[in-house]
């Protein structure tokens, strides 16, 4: 604290006109937040686009990825140390800054660099509200934290559907892990794909010759995996735009990806014709909201449930696809038992014809059909995958 406060008296002025360096990346970091926390654009497209069209250097293209995503995910938590130093509300650009600001002190910026370069990327009319405020939060001690939901920065009903669905302790570190930004993994191809995801092409098993079917494909990362064993793959999407980047990527990499705009509710394919089927199932996202800022904000309570429904129909639609003695493997990037346990057992009790493979060992644990990945285990995403067998005579 002394060490904040001397850095605050030095704080040094530039000349008139002159730009404080480093204000730059803060003012597009706060334009991106505009756009995320208003306009609701999604943190993980708009911010790579932006840099696209910048003119910054590497080390501040860097610096803007890192404070926004921080920033937005750190949001409640930077709200409960700034709200004891206003009154009222300022306007939404102040908000920003001001988060964006204690968001530099909580990582360990220097306070000087923190406060000149976030007050110097505001509108002039609040830079004085800015600074007088991040001063008072650099001499202030921590707040004391009123729920777990506040401290590691997530809506209640997150924290408490991952206490119940995984037990308190283990919940904390997977929300604790999923605070912490993951680098992005590169194929042998070149596909950029969380290595979690690679596990789940590899646990699909396609075999030379083989013909698999990926039901929900977009945008073919495991579709263009599985290919590259040597099988066959019709990838299907609901979505046409995704299903051009399932092509693209196909052509990219050259992989044998035959590519299809398709409803997987029901899929226009001949029942017992393929050899393998992914259910890859759309889900709430719970299991990578590291890698998805602004996600945690905008999942509501209900859509773990609604997804359920949804995913138990396209493992309904998928089943018929299965020759017998073949397998449908299903996968979600989300840690609620309601897209994961629920939805196989449900499916097991009224398929007979099909029973579960034994859970997947390593890094993955298990909880009945299914096999768990935590993101605190390697580092990657949470999944929940299950291989459920036709039997051979069915
Ligand atoms: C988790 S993503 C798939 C990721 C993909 N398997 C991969 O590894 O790159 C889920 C996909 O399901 C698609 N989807 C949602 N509802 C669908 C439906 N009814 N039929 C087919 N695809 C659907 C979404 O458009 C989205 O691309």
């Amino acid at each position: 604290m002394a060490e904040r406060r001397a850095a605050n008296r030095t704080a040094h002025r530039p000349a008139k006109g002159a730009e404080v360096p480093g204000v730059a990346p803060r003012r597009l970091a706060l334009d991106l937040l505009a756009r995320i926390e208003d306009d609701g654009a999604w943190a993980n497209l708009v911010v790579p686009r932006a840099l696209d069209r910048c003119d910054l250097g590497d080390a501040d293209r860097r610096l803007v990825t890192e404070l926004t995503y921080g920033t937005v995910r750190q949001r409640r938590r930077l709200d409960a140390i700034i709200d004891p130093f206003l009154d009222r509300r300022p306007a939404d650009v102040a908000v920003r800054a001001l988060r964006l600001g204690v968001y530099q002190l909580e990582v360990g910026f220097p306070d000087h660099a923190a406060l000149n370069t976030t007050v110097g990327a505001v509108p002039k009319r609040w830079r004085g509200l800015v600074n007088a405020v991040l001063r008072n939060v650099v001499r202030s001690d921590p707040p004391r934290w009123r729920s777990l939901g506040e401290e590691l920065s997530y809506p209640d009903w997150i924290v408490e559907r991952l206490e119940t669905d995984l037990g308190r302790d283990v919940a904390e570190e997977a929300l604790e892990a999923m605070n912490r930004p993951v680098a992005p993994t590169v194929r042998a191809d070149g596909y950029t794909q969380d290595r979690a995801s690679t596990w789940v092409t590899d646990a699909v098993g396609a075999l030379p010759g083989e013909l698999v079917v990926d039901v929900c494909a977009a945008p073919g990362g495991k579709a263009t995996g599985m290919a590259a064993s040597g099988a066959t793959v019709i990838a299907a999407d609901l979505v046409a735009h995704r299903v051009d980047l399932v092509v693209e990527n196909a052509a990219r990499l050259g992989s044998d990806v035959h590519a299809v705009r398709a409803d997987a509710t029901s899929p226009p394919l001949r029942n017992r014709s393929a050899d393998r089927v992914l259910v890859d199932a759309p889900c709430s996202g719970l299991g990578v909201m590291h890698r998805r800022p602004d996600l945690r904000w905008r999942v509501a309570p209900e859509d773990p449930a609604n997804l359920a429904k949804l995913q138990r129909r396209l493992l309904e639609a998928a089943a018929p696809l299965v020759k017998p003695g073949g397998t449908l493997t299903y996968s979600v990037c989300t840690l609620t038992r309601a897209e994961s346990v629920d939805v196989v057992e449900a499916f097991l009790d009224d398929h007979p014809e099909f029973g579960a493979d034994a859970p997947l060992e390593g890094p993955w644990e298990s909880d009945g059909p299914v096999s768990i990945l935590l993101p605190q285990r390697e580092g990657t995403d949470g999944m929940a995958l299950a291989t459920l067998h036709r039997a051979p005579q069915h």
